[in-house]
């Protein structure tokens, strides 16, 4: 690994939510002894480091992102001992570990908010947003819930509205509150003196909404099969310009500590993303760039102008970061299928960046359907259809009863192909997901030019055809993926004149080949080393 560059730029976050990830007491739900059970092959996989999905107190209402003790472990996944040998296990393996943060809401039965709600005169209310019903009694504006309905709850005992930008049980903090803010920042704190190495930092461009709390306007171009939410506009309800003095703060906890990362979770257009990086880089060392998870068109074309206009907006020394999939999104197999998705994998691995894979990505794993009835997923019970519970099935380790998952009943189905979708049986075939995963992290820690090299497309005059060079002084990558389903022949001459295959999506091809006459079969990835 570089020496030059920091642990975040140079290596590769995994996410694990930890529901899914390894049960390691039969309750069906995946829990920290779990996850130190997998630590061995992660470090197999190669990569850098872990970012867990929230594992505090919570009511699960929004399965961990309803926090109701911040600086305590919620006993479906552990106990504090736990966290901390899961630390100190992964610390020992060179692994780094990220918390999610999840600053812009708490659980209702958060006791901030147990207290707030108690009374008008509570020390606590302002620690919300709270405003008076509308003159006709329904909530103060038109806002709406991420999740579906009102982003405003009546508190009968109070005569107030709440707000709450995803579910009832999710009451919005409120971050012009100086204590509000205090209170956060220690909770950092906590989990960085404990040896945390940073956090993925949840919604964080919703922290501040426009002080007056204007009705949001419609959005003229939605259509019935998009969410309901977006049928306004956030205009109001996030990316504020005060945001960013916040965020600023965050950062500022997060420079007490020696070499820790801040990830932020904000899905926006380049353009606008890149602010988020901070006028002196003092905001969010990376703002997640979700480019390639909202792109609909998977194409050489489109491919390549994702990546081309990131590079372009990003500001002088800002790091950039790719991502395929996280828990809130179908995942990449399934939106592109199997031969793209090896390809994209190629892609996340290749890109200049910080990757963030998400877990079973690495064997392909697809959304898995869940019937009406065992829909658990608050946006899926609020918005039916767009439920998240798909992409959240268990990990399937193995063909055994529970997938190597757990000896119970998994919280979410697991997929119908587990028997032969899973982490064992690819471990042993060379030409599998996981294998061409694993030989592409190993390639990435091996060759700076991809970890930390330049980055420049080339021109392959096949509109099928994406390819770049990575490069970092005298060592020359080529990368040249094919989106069509057709072969292609290139002549990539003007890079160089022969290479060597490093790396080939089906992980069946290496040897010499000229760049006179490079050829790729359908949906082929190759990394070349040049000469
Ligand atoms: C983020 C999380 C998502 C959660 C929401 C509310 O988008 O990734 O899972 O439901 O915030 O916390």
């Amino acid at each position: 690994m570089s020496k030059t560059h920091l642990w975040w730029q140079a290596g590769v976050v995994y996410q694990i939510y930890p529901r899914s990830f390894q049960d390691s007491d039969g309750d069906g739900v995946g829990d920290l002894r779990g996850i130190i059970g997998r630590l061995d092959y992660l470090g197999w996989l190669g990569v850098d480091a872990i970012w867990i999905s929230p594992i505090y107190t919570s009511p699960m209402a929004d399965f961990g992102y309803d926090v109701a003790d911040y600086t305590g472990v919620d006993p479906t996944f552990g106990t504090m001992g736990d966290f901390d040998a899961l630390l100190e296990a992964a610390h020992a393996r060179g692994l780094r570990v990220l918390l999610d943060l999840v600053p812009n809401h708490t659980s209702d039965e958060h006791p901030w908010f147990v207290e707030a709600r108690a009374s008008r005169q509570s020390a606590y209310r302002d620690w919300y947003i709270w405003r008076d019903p509308a003159p006709d009694g329904g909530p103060p504006n038109n806002w709406l819930s991420y999740f579906g309905g009102p982003a405003w709850s009546f508190d009968e005992a109070t005569g107030q509205y709440y707000l709450h930008l995803f579910d009832p049980k999710q009451p919005d903090l409120n971050w012009r509150n100086p204590d509000v803010r205090a209170a956060i920042y220690d909770v950092m704190r906590f989990w960085l003196r404990k040896g945390v190495d940073g956090f993925r930092i949840d919604v964080i461009w919703m922290l501040i909404k426009h002080p007056d709390l204007p009705d949001n306007p419609p959005e003229l171009t939605w259509t019935p099969d998009q969410k309901p939410h977006y049928r306004l506009k956030h205009v109001y309800d996030q990316h504020q310009p005060e945001v960013h003095e916040v965020i600023r703060e965050i950062r500022a906890v997060a420079n007490e500590f020696d070499e820790r990362v801040l990830i932020g979770e904000i899905y926006m257009p380049v353009e606008d993303l890149v602010a988020y990086y901070g006028p002196q880089l003092d905001e969010v060392h990376l703002p997640f760039n979700f480019n390639l998870v909202t792109l609909k068109e998977w194409g050489a074309v489109a491919v390549r102008e994702v990546v081309e206009s990131y590079e372009r907006a990003l500001p002088d020394g800002g790091w950039p970061n790719w991502v395929l999939g996280n828990h809130d999104q179908p995942r990449i197999a399934s939106r592109v299928g199997h031969p793209l998705a090896r390809l994209a994998q190629m892609l996340l691995l290749t890109l200049r960046g910080t990757p963030t894979m998400y877990y079973g990505d690495e064997i392909g794993m697809e959304d898995v359907p869940i019937p009406p009835e065992r829909v658990v997923d608050p946006e899926g019970l609020r918005s039916p259809g767009h439920g998240r519970d798909p992409e959240r099935a268990p990990m399937q380790w193995d063909g055994e009863l529970g997938a190597g998952f757990t000896t119970g009943e998994p919280w979410l189905p697991l997929a119908d192909d587990y028997a032969l979708r899973n982490m064992a049986a690819q471990r042993e075939n060379p030409r599998s997901m996981l294998s061409l995963t694993r030989h592409l992290l190993e390639l990435r820690r091996m060759a700076p030019a991809l970890c930390v090299g330049d980055y420049a497309s080339v021109d392959t005059g096949d509109h099928h055809v994406f390819a770049y060079l990575r490069t970092s002084g005298p060592q020359r990558l080529l990368v040249a993926l094919n989106f069509g389903a057709v072969p292609a022949q290139l002549d990539l001459s003007a890079v160089g004149t022969r290479g060597t295959v490093a790396g080939c999506t089906y992980m069946d091809h290496s040897g010499p080949v000229e760049l006179a006459a490079l050829e790729l079969r359908p949906h082929e990835g190759l990394v070349v080393a040049l000469e």
